[in-house]
């Protein structure tokens, strides 16, 4: 309650087209409030389906305090578990991914069936009641090859945000994926400002040389036009690529979470390599063009994806504490693909491992900055920095609308 109203007073002040106040960015009430209003309310990307490729394929993840397991069954459904042994509680993976044929906790070997169903416990007892003791769940959808997960007891609604990602993702077939390489960085900054620096590319000229060989410096590719206008060129781009069913056009969900677009990169490129040209060969999707751009899918508070002509990239924001964010991204490529003769391993993935670890050291510097008693929340630039104001307005009304006292007021 306390925290609540804390939040509330910083939101009340909060001054228009500014960055947030400092408590935003490291006071560990606003982080509780974070993980428990938004990241154990809302849907969060976790994985796409294929690094899950057969039965018993698992992946673990950690959001806050839980810990879970992502499995796909044996009718090639994904599910998520609480990671946690029904009978003392005990983890049960403990790698963070991995093939089982069945789910066995280390201690005294409970073991589950894929779906979490108890099957087997030892000397339990006639009054022991097996069906009361399966796995606990966690909401888990899928759309498309990405592979989402809800902490709430009740899930806020999924299939309008489904319903609008899938057509778009349809031609990038991330069912027929594999993983051609996955990073996992800790960034020394809250999730909030590794979202902000995601939503501009301000700092593109000045920290970016590879991604600005092929990434659009241009405003209107990253941001969001408060009248949703875009530039003749980007307009003749869109109406190209839905010419030929690849859906392009810039869709913004009411609330502001969650948007699609395929934007196109500089005249003539073709992918994030430093030439410009495809890094895959055997490419991943249908899309016709192979300079079609990137499809640009954000979806707070979560992630950020890169859907290319010849391989897709997904990232996943996962918040470690106040001032630390894990940044996990995944390179797709055709799951029949090879190395070394149809895609490059290093030609594929080095512009985002620069552009990542660029984009962690101005995320550090930045917390580092805002970390000084002398720091008051900077003006957004209205050119450049309109994306960023979208994402904190986004956070503000959603936090606010969640916080106890608004909650009262409103019943
Ligand atoms: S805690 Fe898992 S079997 Fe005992
Ligand atoms: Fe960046």
């Amino acid at each position: 309650m306390e925290a609540d109203a804390k939040a509330l007073s910083l939101l009340h002040r909060r001054k228009p087209g500014h960055a947030l106040d400092q408590a935003f960015y490291c006071d560990p009430d606003i982080f509780a409030l974070d993980m428990a209003r938004i990241f154990q309310t809302d849907w969060l990307f976790v994985a796409p389906a294929c690094t899950m490729p057969k039965p018993g394929s698992y992946i673990t993840h950690r959001v806050g305090g839980y810990g879970l397991i992502l499995v796909r069954g044996r009718d090639q459904q994904i599910r998520a578990f609480h990671n946690s042994c029904r009978h003392r509680g005990s983890i049960l993976c403990k790698g963070a991914a991995g093939h089982v044929a069945k789910l066995v906790c280390p201690y005294h070997q409970w073991t589950y069936e894929l779906d979490g169903k108890l099957l087997w416990a030892r000397d339990m007892g006639p009054e022991f009641d097996p069906s009361a003791h399966g796995l606990k769940t966690v909401h888990c959808r899928e759309v498309a090859g990405l592979v989402y997960i809800c902490l709430a007891d009740h899930a806020p609604d999924f299939d309008a945000f489904a319903a609008m990602a899938a057509p778009y993702l349809a031609p990038h077939d991330l069912n027929d994926a594999k993983v051609a390489y996955q990073s996992t960085i800790v960034e020394k900054g809250n999730w909030k400002l590794v979202w902000e620096n995601n939503r501009e590319c301000y700092h593109c000229a000045g920290n970016h040389p590879s991604l600005c060989r092929t990434y659009p410096e241009d405003p209107t590719i990253t941001g969001v036009k408060a009248d949703g206008s875009f530039p003749p060129k980007v307009e003749e781009h869109f109406s190209r690529l839905e010419a030929v069913g690849a859906p392009s056009r810039f869709r913004i969900s009411a609330d502001g979470q969650y948007r699609l677009a395929r934007m196109p990169l500089l005249d003539g490129v073709q992918s994030y390599t430093m030439d410009g040209k495809i890094a895959a060969t055997k490419r991943l999707g249908r899309v016709p063009y192979l300079d079609a751009g990137s499809l640009m899918k954000f979806h707070y508070p979560t992630t950020w994806n890169h859907f290319l002509s010849d391989h897709s990239i997904t990232f996943r924001v996962t918040p470690l504490s106040p001032t630390e964010t894990e940044v996990q991204t995944t390179w797709l490529v055709h799951k029949d693909a090879v190395e070394g003769v149809d895609y490059d391993l290093q030609r594929l993935t080095e512009v985002w491992i620069a552009t990542n670890d660029e984009d962690r050291r101005v995320v550090e510097d930045n917390q580092m900055g805002i970390n000084s008693p002398a720091y008051e929340p900077g003006p957004y630039s209205a050119i450049h920095e309109d994306g960023v104001l979208q994402f904190v307005d986004w956070y503000c009304t959603t936090l606010q609308h969640r916080l106890t006292p608004a909650r009262m007021a409103a019943e």
